[in-house]
């Protein structure tokens, strides 16, 4: 997979047969596929409040592989389908970031935004997984690719970082070092392949909900936020390949915030480690949890001994680091 990721100043490569970037044959609609990862944060550290309503953090995004699909077909309107993982919980119109993402290029590069846009999702919906901001970025790259607006990849990053947080990584997948909000990406060097496996919930976690309880936990503590940082052992271990010193170093900050809002995810935890799992880890704000096993039957074990859990709605087995954003 990593060979058709997309890496920075690269364009998506035209395969034979491939409509994307072709001249407009009379008769002939033309239709752009785009794969996107989703993402967990190996680490995620997280600082005060900024004035703009955002938190200041440190984190190690890592893209593993479950994938939404973005398909761009040229059309006369902007409309928007979705099918897939938790499809009846995406919103359809100008609120979704995918929507968003294709009217911002079309502005951006002065076109109408005329497009079919159609999610298939494999990422679950307000999972702590980053999918809708996948999926803005598969519509940033599919638009681009079917419009010929050849954006450079500091173009699109710079309109990612624009329709939220996560949405730039997803263009780069790997892992990397999110600073900022998380829109500042730097590639991390990372060895080998980790199995993971995540157990998705029955309900959906918001995002600002959870950032908003840890602000509250801390002040009622009378706890100053600190400055976000990333742990050297985690990056050790991420260079080292060595998947029991990664799941040692694994650490969210949001943590307590979403077991404070969502006490049934301390119960999906737990399972996992009691299954064998070497790391355990909320996804980003949650309420997926992931848990990094040593190899493929440690993965399966986890997997098996998390479907029997009453707190867990699904599991998936996935291996990390996918590739970002690619065009099929
Ligand atoms: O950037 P995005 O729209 O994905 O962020 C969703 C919400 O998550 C923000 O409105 C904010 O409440 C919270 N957030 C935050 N600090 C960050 C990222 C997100 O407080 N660094």
């Amino acid at each position: 997979m990593t060979a058709a990721a997309l890496t920075p100043d690269d364009e998506p490569e035209d395969e034979p047969g491939d409509e994307a970037g072709d001249e407009p044959r009379p008769g002939v609609t033309r239709s752009v596929t785009v794969r996107v990862p989703a993402k967990v944060n190996l680490a995620l550290s997280v600082g005060p409040l900024r004035p703009d309503g955002y938190h200041d953090l440190a984190t190690v995004f890592h893209a593993v592989g479950l994938f939404d699909e973005v398909y761009a077909t040229e059309a006369d309107t902007l409309s928007l389908t979705c099918n897939g993982e938790g499809a009846a919980e995406v919103p359809l119109d100008e609120t979704n970031l995918a929507w968003r993402a294709a009217v911002l290029l079309a502005e951006t590069t002065g076109r109408r935004a005329a497009v079919r846009l159609h999610l298939a999702k494999g990422i679950p919906v307000a999972g702590g997984m980053a999918g809708g901001s996948a999926d803005a970025a598969g519509a940033l790259v599919a638009c681009d690719a079917l419009w010929g607006t050849g954006l450079s990849r500091d173009e699109l990053h710079a309109l990612a970082a624009r329709l939220g947080s996560d949405v730039p990584f997803a263009l780069y997948g790997g892992t990397a070092i999110g600073t900022g909000r998380g829109e500042q990406i730097a590639p991390v060097l990372a060895r080998g392949e980790f199995h993971w496996v995540f157990a998705f919930a029955h309900e959906g976690l918001s995002t600002p909900a959870v950032f908003r309880e840890l602000d509250r936990l801390r002040a009622a503590a009378g706890e100053e936020a600190p400055a976000p940082g990333v742990d050297e052992e985690l990056l050790r271990a991420l260079r080292a390949g060595d998947s029991r010193l990664l799941g040692a170093a694994l650490h969210n900050d949001l943590t307590q915030a979403a077991t404070s809002l969502r006490p049934d995810l301390r119960a999906t935890l737990q399972a996992g480690r009691d299954a064998g799992a070497i790391g355990t880890l909320l996804s980003g704000s949650g309420p997926t949890c992931a848990f990094l096993a040593a190899d493929a039957s440690g993965g399966a074990a986890v997997a098996e001994a998390l479907s029997a859990a009453p707190s867990v709605r699904a599991v998936r087995r996935a291996l990390g680091p996918a590739a970002g954003a690619y065009v099929l």
